[in-house]
C-alpha cells in the first residue's frame, strides 16, 4: 500500500514500490493498473524494460460508456480504439498516454470559462 502523503502504508509512489518489488527477483506474470492516467503511464513505463505484461484500465477517459460519445478515444498500438468498446483494459504498454492526457485537457480554458461565468451555483452563500 502505497500514498502520497504516507498517511496509509508507505509514503511513495506506487512505481517506486514497484520497481523495488520487481528488483528483489521476485517473478511476476502480469501487472495490472487501475487509477489516474498519470499513474498508468509511469507503471506501464516501469515494467516495459522487464518486459512485464502490463494491463491499463482506461475507464478515467469515459463519459457515457456507450460507443455514442467518442470521448474515450485513444490510440494503441497505433491504432485508435474506444475504451467503453475496446476495452476498457488495454496493453499499457501501446497505450498513448500523453495523447490520452492531451485530449483531457483539451476543454479545460472553457470548463473554466464556465465555471466562472455560467455556473452560480458555487457563488451562493448556505443559508
Ligand atoms: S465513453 Fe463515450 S464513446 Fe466511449
Amino acid at each position: 500500500m502505497m500514498t502520497d502523503d504516507g498517511s496509509y502504508g508507505t509514503k511513495g509512489l506506487v512505481t517506486n514500490a514497484l520497481k523495488t518489488l520487481i528488483d528483489s527477483g521476485e517473478q511476476y506474470g502480469e501487472v495490472i493498473a487501475i487509477g489516474p492516467l498519470i499513474m498508468m503511464k509511469f507503471v506501464a513505463a516501469t515494467t516495459k524494460p522487464y518486459n512485464i505484461k502490463t494491463t491499463v484500465s482506461m475507464n478515467p477517459i469515459m463519459v457515457d460508456g456507450t460507443g455514442m460519445c467518442g470521448c474515450c478515444r485513444l490510440t494503441v498500438g497505433g491504432k485508435t480504439k474506444f475504451a467503453c468498446v475496446d476495452g476498457p483494459d488495454f496493453d499499457g504498454h501501446l497505450v498513448d498516454f500523453d495523447e490520452a492526457m492531451a485530449r483531457g485537457s483539451l476543454y479545460r480554458p472553457f470548463e473554466s470559462t464556465a465555471y466562472d461565468h455560467v455556473c452560480n451555483l458555487f457563488k451562493k452563500e448556505a443559508v
